[in-house]
């Protein structure tokens, strides 16, 4: 491709996660999140959905009693936390414009209760954003990825008490004073509509501590408390740091019907807008009728708060993010069909597409079909905070990495950008994921790498933490030196 399609400014960079990349998981008074719960998970079998996200009180109590960080590898991560500058280093020689990072409210509020928050953590953080700062970088920050205080979902059962909304307000408005002037481009909550695939992880709630008739009802109010979290943190946002902009972040699960089937047509068409129903409600500004109707059918009881209709219109987030890394199928019958999944979502395979290692369906043309999507539902600018292929990698006797399967995925997605933007799509930006290799989320291994950066370390936590540039290092680097005109 030669032509530049990608508008001046466009934000090409990476993306993180803290408890995925920092390590250090209990140093200069860092508290216990829920990430460090998270177990090694490589044994089970990679299209085991449901055992790569299920945790019980047993396990949080075993986490708890425990130091060991093999077990629990976010833990230890690629100990970004003393490594950062010869990472930043290493975007900035890619060419990064923009880095998405978050910040662990445990190293702020260790346990999410405190008055006071904890200098060593402020401090840790504005090192960082200064040191992008210096190379040109510009921050991307989550405010919330994966990684809550551990006492909060022990002693306020996670985001269903609102309690929670009001502890994480105060997190907000610290790190909104200390970073004014060092981070403009802000996101609340990272994949919120992941509560139910993954409800521990995403909003601190046991499934063994609740009767199972209440369940639905407790994750809806969870994540309803969320909604109105991320409102508040929008305005605080607006009125404290000016100019700064709050973006809200969905998992996109683009769902095609299996064939042409009216009734597959219109299931697949209700799985999708129960997709857009997070980010309906933070971009509208309230819930669309087909979930009010749900909870009424399902004798679901939501409890709002007097001003909480008014508080989701009144502060809508300024743009739309998302992950996107496959595509499903549904089908009315299932009966005898092969069945694919990831850490995202499952469904019937689709022949018409290829699986990753980790039967992950890659499907570069969904992007630009979510991107037309969205966009023509919200018409407001869009950033893609995720992206990627997780594989294993090898080293050649040469000591090279050779990952031309990653560079054709990257190339077919970057396609599927430009493809959206000829279409008349306002995209801000492109952060494919772990752009350093780094513990994956669900299944807390090393060896599903997506970096264009080699880190050495294993599954078991062994090897020397080196860094290490892949092919494709090289190549993105291009991408971005020519504003996507050559990949
Ligand atoms: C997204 C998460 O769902 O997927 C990331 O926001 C995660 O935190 C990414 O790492 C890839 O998933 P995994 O399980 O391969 O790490």
């Amino acid at each position: 491709m030669q032509k530049t399609i990608f508008p001046e400014g466009f934000l090409w960079g990476g993306a993180t996660a803290a408890n995925q990349c920092e390590g250090a998981w209990n140093v200069d008074g860092k508290g216990m999140s829920v990430a460090d719960c998270s177990r090694y998970k490589g044994d089970l079998d990679p299209s085991d959905y449901k055992g790569h996200h299920t945790i019980s009180s047993k396990d949080i109590e075993e986490a708890m009693e425990s130091n060991d960080t093999a077990r629990y590898p976010k833990r230890h991560g690629i100990d970004f936390y003393h490594r950062y500058i010869e990472d930043l280093d290493l975007f900035q020689e890619m060419g990064f414009k923009c880095l998405r990072v978050s910040i662990q409210w445990t190293r702020i509020y260790p346990s999410g209760m405190e008055e006071t928050p904890n200098e060593s953590g402020l401090k840790y953080y504005e090192d960082l954003f200064r040191a992008m700062q210096k190379r040109g970088i510009e921050p991307l920050v989550t405010l919330h990825h994966y990684e809550m205080p551990l006492y909060l979902s022990n002693h306020y059962d996670g985001w269903y008490q609102r309690e929670v909304v009001d502890l994480f307000l105060k997190f907000c408005k610290t790190v909104y004073r200390r970073y004014n002037g060092l981070v403009k481009y802000w996101l609340t909550f990272n994949e919120i509509d992941s509560a139910f695939r993954h409800p521990f992880t995403t909003a601190g709630l046991v499934e063994d501590r609740y009767p199972e008739e209440k369940w639905e009802e407790i994750v809806y109010q969870s994540i309803h408390n969320q909604f109105v979290a991320s409102a508040l943190a929008t305005k605080y946002l607006h009125e404290m740091i000016p100019g700064a902009q709050m973006g809200c972040m969905i998992t996109r699960t683009l769902t095609y019907p299996e064939n042409c089937h009216p009734q597959n047509m219109l299931l697949a068409l209700k799985e999708n807008r129960k997709n857009f129903y997070y980010s309906d409600v933070q971009v509208r500004g309230e819930y669309p009728s087909h979930i009010k109707k749900e909870w009424k059918r399902n004798k679901i009881h939501i409890v709002f708060g007097e001003e909480d209709e008014k508080i989701l219109k009144d502060y809508p987030v300024d743009f739309i993010s998302f992950s996107y890394y496959m595509s499903r199928v549904s089908t009315i019958d299932d009966t005898n069909k092969e069945q694919v999944s990831g850490n995202l979502t499952s469904g019937v395979k689709n022949p018409y597409l290829e699986t990753s290692e980790w039967n992950w369906q890659i499907d570069p043309t969904g992007l630009c079909i979510s991107l037309i999507e969205l966009y023509d539902r919200y018409d407001k600018p869009l950033f893609i905070v995720e992206n990627g292929l997780g594989s294993t990698d090898r080293i050649e006797a040469d000591g090279s990495i050779q990952d031309d399967y990653r560079i054709r995925y990257y190339k077919d997605h970057i396609q599927a950008i430009a493809d959206a933007i000829e279409e008349g799509v306002e995209v801000m930006g492109y952060t494919p994921w772990g752009c350093i290799d780094l513990v994956s989320m669900s299944t807390c291994q090393m060896t599903k790498r997506y970096g264009f950066i080699y880190v050495d370390l294993d599954d078991e936590g062994n090897g020397s933490y080196d860094r290490k540039k892949k092919k494709s290092f090289e190549w993105y680097k291009e991408v971005i030196a020519t504003n996507g005109s050559h990949f």
